[in-house]
């Protein structure tokens, strides 16, 4: 192990629950890295945020995971001031910082850690028919990842329809593979009949309130990006019999992508996901 730690962060606004500090080191004693991964509070403030950055780089640090509420502010800084990765520039967020060339490079690792939690727990992708419900932030991170994986189609619900055909033309309009496959929209409880996976990429999660679902909505596998406690929506459809997972592997396959990008090491998240549950 080397001697010198390396320095990485988490900026978020509130922050202090983070569980990116406690993953992060796990995955560090299992690549044998010496690291220090540190959260950090800033204002709600996009020159705030830019100053945090600033300040943490020249200082030395290596890479910066981004939060709720900075991840569109990233996302812009980077557009302004560096570059930008496919995944963040499809996904309108950054979620990971680093210096590429002396310059802020800005990925988005969230998408890619729901299609990678989804295919270590034995769900294939490829050739599947998918639906997302939801058309925010969380929703426009995960379509391409899903394309990439293979779908073979995709179906987009939303309480508000047109946010939904409003985010399909957007990407269309800047990914040639999103605008190769077509993605049907529709309204919340229009959303009927059998798909291999339903993802609830809505902010309803932790709530309790239940989504509208149709009588006629059914899937093989349940995803919903939430986590932390009992979510109606994998209840609905586990009582159907469906398989379902929640949101946390979606996290640490999400903070494994960042690591590995940082230190070029290869992360065992089904190791690293039995000993963070051994912690708590
Ligand atoms: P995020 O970045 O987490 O995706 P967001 O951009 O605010 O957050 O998007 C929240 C998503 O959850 C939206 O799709 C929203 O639906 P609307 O576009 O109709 O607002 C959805 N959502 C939130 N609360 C909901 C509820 N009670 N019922 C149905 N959808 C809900």
């Amino acid at each position: 192990m080397s001697n010198t730690a390396q320095h990485f962060v988490v900026i978020g606004n509130p922050i202090a629950h983070s569980k990116s500090p406690a993953i992060h080191h796990v995955f560090a004693a299992q690549t044998e890295q010496s690291i220090c991964y540190a959260r950090q509070y800033c204002p709600d403030h996009p020159e705030s945020f830019i100053a945090v950055v600033e300040a943490f780089f020249n200082g030395g640090g290596i890479g910066a995971n981004v939060t709720v509420p900075f991840k569109q502010v990233a996302y812009d800084l980077c557009q302004n001031t560096g570059a930008l990765s496919d995944h963040a520039r499809v996904a309108g967020a950054v979620n990971t910082l680093s210096k590429k060339d002396g310059k802020l490079y800005g990925d988005n690792t969230d998408g890619q850690g729901l299609v990678n939690d989804m295919q270590h727990q034995g769900w294939t992708l490829a050739g599947k028919t998918v639906a997302i419900i939801g058309a925010g932030g969380a929703a426009r991170g995960a379509i391409l990842p899903l394309i990439q994986a293979g779908i073979k189609s995709l179906t987009l619900a939303n309480r508000t329809v047109h946010k939904a055909k409003d985010l399909v033309t957007a990407l269309s309009a800047q990914s040639d593979e999103v605008a190769d496959i077509s993605i049907a929209t529709c309204a919340l409880d229009a959303l009927t009949g059998h798909f291999d996976v339903i993802i609830n990429a809505t902010s309803i999660g932790l709530s309790g309130e239940r989504l509208p679902l149709s009588d006629d909505l059914s899937c093989d596998h349940a995803y919903d990006m939430m986590y932390g406690r009992t979510l109606p929506f994998l209840e609905h459809f586990a009582e159907q019999g469906a398989a379902t997972s929640d949101g946390y592997g979606m996290l640490i396959g999400q903070a494994a992508l960042s690591f590995e990008s940082w230190t070029g090491r290869t992360v065992d998240v089904t190791a690293a996901r039995a000993e963070l549950n051994k912690a708590t």
